[in-house]
This record gives C-alpha cells, sequence and structure tokens, in this order.
C-alpha cells in the first residue's frame, strides 16, 4: 500500500478499504497525460518562480524519463499505489529526492484527475471523429459507384418507392456527419482547462492558469473552481454523442443483415468479415453487424450510468466521480473498435445490383409514378390514387407488374392510360424524374455527391475546427 496522504492517521488502512479505493488498475490508461499535465504545471511553476529553473528542469526531465520507461517497459505500474497521480509522484521522488516533492506544489488530485481525464477524452473525441471521416470516405465511393443501381426504398419495412444504392447510403453519410459536427462541437465546449482549481477554491500560490491552458492546447482556463473539479459534462456530451454514432451504426447493421440473409441476397459480407457455424455448414453470419448491433446497449448503458452517477452529487470533489472512469473508457474503446471494423466490413462488401433492381420491380414501388401519370393527364389525384389502387389488385390477382400488362388491360382499368405509360413506369424514369434536392434522382444525386466530395476534401470547414485537427497530429 503507497499514498500519498496518512499524516493524519493512526491506523493503516484496512486492505480491503484501500483495494475498494484504489483506481490504479483503470486510471493508469491516461499516464501519459498525467505526465503532461505535471510537465505543464511545473513549467508554469518554474516561470512563476514558485520553483527555481534548476527544480522546474530536473522535475520535467525526470517526468520524461518516467515516461519513456513506462513505455519501454523498464518501468511498470503496479497497483502498490492508490492511482495514477501517487504513481508517478512516487517514482519522481525516488528519483529526484527533495525536489521531486515539490511537484505537487499548489495542485489537488482533484484538479490533476479533472485534467488528466480532459486531456484523454479530447484524444478519443479525436480518434473518433478520424474513424468517422475513414467511414464517410468509402460510404462517398460507394454512392459515387451506384448512382445507378434501383433499389426499393421502404417504409414500414415494406417495399415504396424506387430509390437508388446511392441514395441509400447517403442517408448514413448525412447522420454520420452530423455525428462528426457533434464532437466538433463538443470539443467547443470541453476544451477548457481545469488545473488551476487545486482541491476546490484555487490555491494561493501566484499561478499563471493561463499559461498552463495554453501549454497543454487548450483554448484557456475554466473559470469557477468548484466546477472545474467537478464538472463532468463534456463526459456525458460525449458519451451522447458514441451513443448516437452506435444508434447509427445499429441501425446499418439491421440493414445489412436482413440484405445479406438468403430472403434479400442485395449484399455479401466478404469471407473475411464474416464467420461460420460450428454444426451447419452452409452457414456464413453477419457477426460483425451483430455485434455492432449488440454493443450499442453497452455505450448507451455507459452514458445512463454517469448520468445516474452525477445527478445526487454536491459541489465540488466526491469520491464517486471515479466512476466516470471504467465504463466511459469501455465506451470509447468500443466505438473506435465497431466503427473500424464496420468500415472495414463495408468497404470489402459485394452488392448484388441484379437481386435489388429485381427487387424493386416486383412489389409495386412504381404505383405512385402511374397514379402521377394520370394527374398530368388530367385526372384529380384522390381518383388517380383509387384507380391505381384496382391496378394493383388487377395485377395481384393475375400476378404481373404494372408495367407487364397490355396496353388493352390498362386501358381497361382507365382509358387515360396511352402508349407512353410503359415509359413513365419504368423504374428508371420513376428515379430519374425524382430530381428535388435530396432525392434520388441522377442529377440531384450527383449535385450532393459533389458537395459531399468538397465537404471531405475541404477537411475542416472553420478557423476553430482546424486548431481541432492540429492537436491530433
Ligand atoms: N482516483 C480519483 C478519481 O478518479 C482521483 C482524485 C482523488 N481525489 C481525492 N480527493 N481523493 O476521482
Amino acid at each position: 500500500m503507497a499514498q500519498l496522504w496518512g499524516g493524519r492517521f493512526t491506523k493503516e488502512t484496512d486492505q480491503l478499504v484501500y483495494n475498494f479505493n484504489a483506481s490504479i488498475s483503470f486510471d493508469q490508461k491516461f499516464y501519459k497525460q498525467d505526465i503532461e499535465g505535471s510537465m505543464a504545471h511545473v513549467c508554469m511553476l518554474g516561470r512563476q518562480g514558485i520553483l527555481t529553473q534548476e527544480e522546474m528542469q530536473a522535475i520535467v526531465k525526470t517526468l520524461g524519463e518516467i515516461q519513456k520507461d513506462v513505455e519501454e517497459g523498464r518501468l511498470v505500474i503496479t497497483d502498490a499505489y492508490e492511482d495514477i497521480h501517487s504513481f508517478v509522484e512516487a517514482v519522481l521522488i525516488e528519483r529526484l529526492g527533495d525536489t521531486g516533492k515539490k511537484l505537487h506544489t499548489g495542485r489537488s488530485r482533484n484538479d490533476q484527475v479533472a485534467l488528466d481525464m480532459r486531456l484523454y477524452t479530447r484524444l478519443e473525441l479525436l480518434y473518433t471523429d478520424v474513424l468517422l471521416k475513414e467511414l464517410l470516405k468509402v460510404l462517398l465511393r460507394i454512392m459515387e459507384e451506384h448512382v445507378d443501381t434501383i433499389m426499393p426504398g421502404f417504409t414500414h419495412l415494406q417495399k415504396a418507392q424506387p430509390v437508388t444504392l446511392a441514395h441509400h447510403m447517403g442517408a448514413y453519410f448525412e447522420m454520420f456527419k452530423r455525428d462528426r459536427l457533434r464532437l466538433c462541437d463538443i470539443y467547443r465546449r470541453m476544451n477548457y482547462c481545469p488545473l488551476g482549481a487545486g482541491a476546490l477554491a484555487g490555491t494561493t500560490y501566484p499561478l499563471d492558469r493561463e499559461y498552463t491552458a495554453k501549454l497543454l492546447g487548450f483554448y484557456g482556463p475554466t473559470l469557477n473552481s468548484m466546477d472545474s473539479v467537478s464538472d463532468r459534462d463534456y463526459l456525458i456530451e460525449f458519451l451522447s454523442a458514441l451513443s448516437t454514432i452506435m444508434m447509427h451504426l445499429s441501425r446499418f447493421s439491421e440493414e445489412i443483415i436482413l440484405w445479406n440473409s438468403n430472403e434479400y441476397r442485395f449484399v455479401e459480407i466478404d469471407d473475411a468479415y464474416s464467420t461460420g457455424s460450428s454444426i451447419m455448414p452452409q452457414k456464413k453470419n453477419p457477426d460483425i453487424a451483430e455485434l455492432a448491433r449488440g454493443k450499442t446497449g453497452r455505450v448507451y448503458g455507459a452514458l445512463v450510468s454517469l448520468l445516474t452517477t452525477m445527478k445526487g452529487i454536491p459541489l465540488a470533489y466526491n469520491k464517486d466521480m471515479q466512476e466516470d472512469k471504467e465504463l466511459t473508457f469501455d465506451a470509447m474503446d468500443t466505438v473506435k473498435g465497431c466503427l473500424a471494423l464496420f468500415t472495414g466490413m463495408l468497404d470489402t462488401m459485394t452488392f448484388c445490383r441484379e437481386a435489388m433492381e429485381k427487387s424493386a420491380a416486383h412489389g409495386f414501388t412504381n404505383a405512385t409514378d402511374a397514379a402521377d401519370y394520370l394527374v398530368n393527364h388530367g385526372v384529380p389525384f384522390r381518383d388517380a390514387h383509387g384507380i391505381v389502387g384496382r391496378l394493383v389488385l388487377y395485377c395481384i390477382d393475375k400476378g404481373a407488374a404494372i408495367d407487364e400488362l397490355s396496353l388493352e388491360e390498362l386501358r381497361s382499368i382507365s382509358p387515360v392510360f396511352k402508349e407512353d405509360i410503359f415509359e413513365a413506369v419504368s423504374l428508371k424514369t420513376c428515379v430519374d424524374k425524382r430530381l428535388t434536392l435530396g432525392a434520388p434522382g441522377r442529377e440531384a444525386m450527383e449535385q450532393v455527391i459533389a458537395m459531399e466530395r468538397e465537404y471531405l476534401a475541404e477537411e475542416w470547414q472553420n478557423e476553430e475546427a482546424k486548431n481541432f485537427v492540429k492537436f491530433a497530429e
């Protein structure tokens, strides 16, 4: 048991209490951020004359060595320490003696952990964004290749109107694009530095909080020391954004599972991204999509868990907040894993144009267009709707599609139908006439694809977002 406190205690901590209280098994995940934060703190202490230049240099140098030793396996983080903060400080003191004991001047573990978690989350947010961008690139490629691949569009999971694969993929493009914007937004709100808040009420040392904030790539320091040590809003926002990403991935997974089934056969998942059955030799299962759908619950769980943890905590820091870590780390890793694998699966998937077009050709996806034809020839829409309803009934009875009937049969239902009805209800016409912005018609689709291409090429839309990516590099 090694801890940073003990002066006012007359008894040893009970071993079970120690174990229950310790966080090193999971907070060692941000040892780099802990060291980075300490370096910035010490540089500021030196600049303010709170430490001498020699002390500052010695501490920064040794912290760098500690980091390198951990990275290269010469120094192992053990659970003999309560948390990562204690571990780093103890090793520093071991190596530097009394100078090392000055590291924690003007700082508390409360502002320290608030900083570490913020630095770690900021980086995770950037990784997630990079993965989202990779997914968008694959989606755009599929959109470019499938502007003419006709498939049924569904409502209520019933065939509704013909669309294209490009259009269907475009819907997911919009969702993941919004997910990126959400991350950028969160970044803007969270990128303020809590260091210098002390335990809760600031410190009596002349700290330069602006300076540490700048060193660590923040826009500036936070403005209330009690809020600084007890704010976990940014984690809740991030978990909410991660949950939304998972909700999108899960909907997409559900469609791919359906499309990959024998009943649809719209897609074939690459062998490298499918699994088999131990008993049924014919099986090729969409496990990646199923896992992405399944893991969504776990990420939602982290969000609800943290919201619940935070709801009754009085100001300022309370130990409950230590519970912010494990579930959040798990959610971050889960989403990164799902995004990377889903993108690989999508990138290697085969789309079966024929099956999609065949499916669109059966199921009366052109019924609305048949009604529109009548409207264009002077029939009021409500009457046209009724006529085409009867036409569909006739077709079902005959086991034929609308465009498989003869002109005589069509005219027996409405004399308004002329030879050009066949052209009007061909799937290609049905799709290509849908030219409002955002619709699947070729011209409209190409206009949107050009905009999305520009969006991906432009990289970042504004100045703030540019800093955001600079930090990731
Ligand atoms: N392990 C703690 C956490 O994660 C660090 C802060 C400890 N502060 C304290 N006052 N005990 O929240």
